[in-house]
């Protein structure tokens, strides 16, 4: 058996795609087994126990392994040391090629270039001519229309809003999205052909759904768990200052149900919101606080207390939440998505069980 440190790429290349590959069946293992990662992810970042970020390039002894492990690589960080962009992580990203159920001649638009590596997997596999990829970020496409082609595969790579899609070569059979949305954007559903599957990040879970006529889809959530980076879209800060001038509420629903088994029901009833969380010196969780694009903003402290403001009361959601769930983690397979020309709807087992109505856009 080969070690690690003395491999080379193509033999962890063929070892990370025989584990990505086991106990399952896939026509894209081939492509993982032959699309070089190390040629899209030429360095990546690494966190800290501080919170830094290190970045660790191919020189790196860790380099060639870590790329070719089942682990997410952050590969762009902003001013404020935010992650704005990644390489998946491989089996999810396997698991969400699967559920596009792509085949031979299907044209794919892909929102969320980021590396290109599943641009390459895409184009790889369906031709480079049937596939799209759109990332807002500029620098990100042009690297990846060079890192793309210097592995002799050309799909279109546009710079743009990817929710806005790419008209010019709609209809599209398949529609993929790697960057967590709201709702499945209009723009794509209208480019999509009749029969099209979409497999989107939505919250913290990815959908597959199918479409079904002019503005109608419907499907479920995939069992995965799927903490994409949002789609950059422009919102307002958390506005905490304000909510020192707040009478404080109090509330039943425990501060951590929203770090843990309320995260993902959440994340479908207040798409997008973002959250942050306080510790004392040991480490323990003092309060959570949770914000959406609008300002709106809640605190709430782990002994009870609540503090609310801005034009959407978000801690109101969290307790509506709760009693559809007081116990346990739903599991995100029973969640369903349909929709209509009226809107996107998202239901719990059963299209007329509890259900949440997503933003249009
Ligand atoms: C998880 S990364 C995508 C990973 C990528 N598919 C790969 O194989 O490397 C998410 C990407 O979505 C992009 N993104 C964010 N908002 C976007 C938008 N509105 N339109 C298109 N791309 C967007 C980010 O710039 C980032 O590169």
């Amino acid at each position: 058996m080969t070690r690690h440190s003395d491999a080379t790429a193509e033999e962890l290349r063929a070892q990370f795609a025989g584990a990505l590959g086991q106990g399952r069946t896939s026509e894209w293992l081939a492509a993982f087994a032959d699309v070089p990662r190390e040629l899209f992810v030429h360095s990546f970042y690494r966190q800290d126990q501080q919170g830094g970020w290190r970045e660790v390039t191919v020189g790196d002894p860790a380099f060639l392994k870590t790329v070719y492990s089942n682990t997410a690589l952050t590969t762009q960080l902003d001013e404020r040391g935010i992650p704005t962009s990644s390489s998946s992580e491989p089996g999810l990203m396997l698991a969400m090629l699967d559920a596009l159920r792509a085949d031979t001649g299907h044209t794919v638009y892909e929102l969320g270039t980021g590396t290109g590596y599943n641009a390459a997997l895409l184009a790889w596999r369906l031709g480079s001519d049937n596939v799209v990829t759109v990332d807002v970020d500029p620098v990100l496409t042009q690297l990846a229309r060079m890192r793309l082609s210097r592995a002799k595969l050309h799909p279109t790579v546009i710079t743009g809003d990817g929710a806005e899609g790419h008209e010019d070569r709609a209809p599209y059979d398949r529609i993929i999205a790697t960057a967590g949305l709201r709702c499945i954007p209009p723009a794509l559903l209208s480019q999509a052909r009749d029969g099209a599957i979409i497999v989107a990040p939505i919250g913290f879970g990815v959908a597959q759904v199918t479409v079904s006529g002019r503005g109608e889809a419907g499907g479920q959530f995939l069992s995965l768990p799927a903490h994409f980076m949002p789609r950059r879209e422009p919102g307002k800060p958390p506005a905490f200052a304000e909510l020192e001038a707040q009478e404080a509420e109090r509330t039943e629903v425990p501060a951590e149900d929203v770090l843990d088994r309320l995260k993902f029901p959440l994340s479908l009833a207040l798409p997008g919101y973002n959250s942050c969380s306080w510790r004392d010196d040991e480490g323990r969780l003092t309060g959570v606080g949770l914000w959406t694009a609008d300002g709106s903003t809640a605190s709430v402290h782990v002994e009870g207390k609540v503090r609310q403001t801005g034009p959407r009361r978000l801690w109101d959601a969290v307790e509506e939440l709760a009693k559809h769930f007081p116990h346990g983690t739903p599991a995100r397979e029973e969640f369903g998505l349909t929709i209509t020309p009226a809107g996107q709807r998202v239901w719990y087992r059963e299209p007329h069980g509890p259900s949440w109505e997503l933003p249009p856009t």
